[in-house]
């Protein structure tokens, strides 16, 4: 054999471990033990999606809150460590597990199958629908999804709603923004004329702003979309203990009760 073909496979090789992280594919799941010995557990969200995850004032302090919170809190007890989070805008918190920046992400994710190849999931714990927001004074003119052609129409970059609004609402210019803050005054200043968002936090944008309403335009849900814990790829330890949670959680009713809490929160006077 050549040598350069000898040197070729080499660079062949290594390149693909470079790719597929390889050698960790023998490494032991310890993801569980890590945790433990670390005494924290460090949770990656996004806290601009009330009521799941917001900031709001708590005895003075700004604090991260919601039912998304209110899972991982009970995920650190089941574990016995301390819950860390760590903002960063939607488009991170997936990566951050696969850096390492975080143990898990827990931030209203979709547990797609697209997402499902590079990541673990939990069990689902929240069923989502996909709403468009309008202008109030809107409402009576964007009633069907055509009736967006040609206009804007936003959505918070990296999330499914990006690729909802573009398969559905065919004919729009679809614009995707970090922060669903700005989302929300582009369409109150009318630089885009509608938002496609989950229901309960569409909900919440409601009742926190008069201009604001959900339009009568219907588009198409997957089950797919259902909100899960998301986990780095093949800890499937760690994915054991969430999902013991998870179910727990759901059997009791409480997910449905930390949703609600967390909304009226959310909408209530000392947040508008
Ligand atoms: N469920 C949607 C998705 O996974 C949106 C999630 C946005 N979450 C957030 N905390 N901003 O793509």
């Amino acid at each position: 054999m050549k040598l350069s073909k000898v040197f070729g496979g080499l660079v062949l090789v290594a390149s693909a471990c470079l790719l597929t992280a390889c050698g960790s594919s023998d490494k032991k799941d310890t993801s569980v033990s890590d945790i433990k010995d670390k005494g924290t557990m460090v949770v990656a969200l996004n806290p601009e999606f009330a009521p799941f995850e917001f900031k709001t004032l708590v005895d003075g302090k700004d604090t991260i809150v919601g039912a998304d919170v209110k899972i991982a809190e009970a995920i650190g007890e089941e574990l016995g460590v301390k819950v860390k989070f760590s903002s960063m805008s939607f488009n991170n918190v997936l990566a951050s597990l696969q850096s390492g920046k975080a143990d898990i992400a827990i931030s209203g994710i979709s547990a797609t199958p697209e997402r499902k190849k590079a990541y673990n999931f939990s069990e689902p714990y929240y069923e989502s629908e996909n709403v468009v927001l309008v202008k109030k004074t809107d409402l009576d003119k964007y009633t069907k999804t055509t009736s967006l052609d040609g206009l804007s129409v936003g959505t918070q970059k990296g999330t499914i709603q990006e690729t909802v609004a573009s398969e559905q609402l065919k004919g729009a210019k679809v614009v995707a923004l970090t922060q669903n803050g700005e989302m929300i005054n582009e369409l109150k200043n009318g630089q885009i004329q509608a938002v496609v968002l989950e229901k309960p936090i569409a909900e919440g944008y409601v009742a926190n702003n008069d201009d604001l309403t959900i339009s009568n335009i219907t588009l198409k849900n997957d089950d797919a979309d259902a909100y899960a814990v998301a986990l780095p790829k093949d800890d499937d330890k760690l994915t054991k203990k969430v999902n013991k949670v998870i179910n727990e959680l759901k059997d009791s009713g409480k997910i449905d009760q930390f949703v609600q809490d967390a909304y009226a929160l959310s909408t209530s006077d000392s947040n508008n």
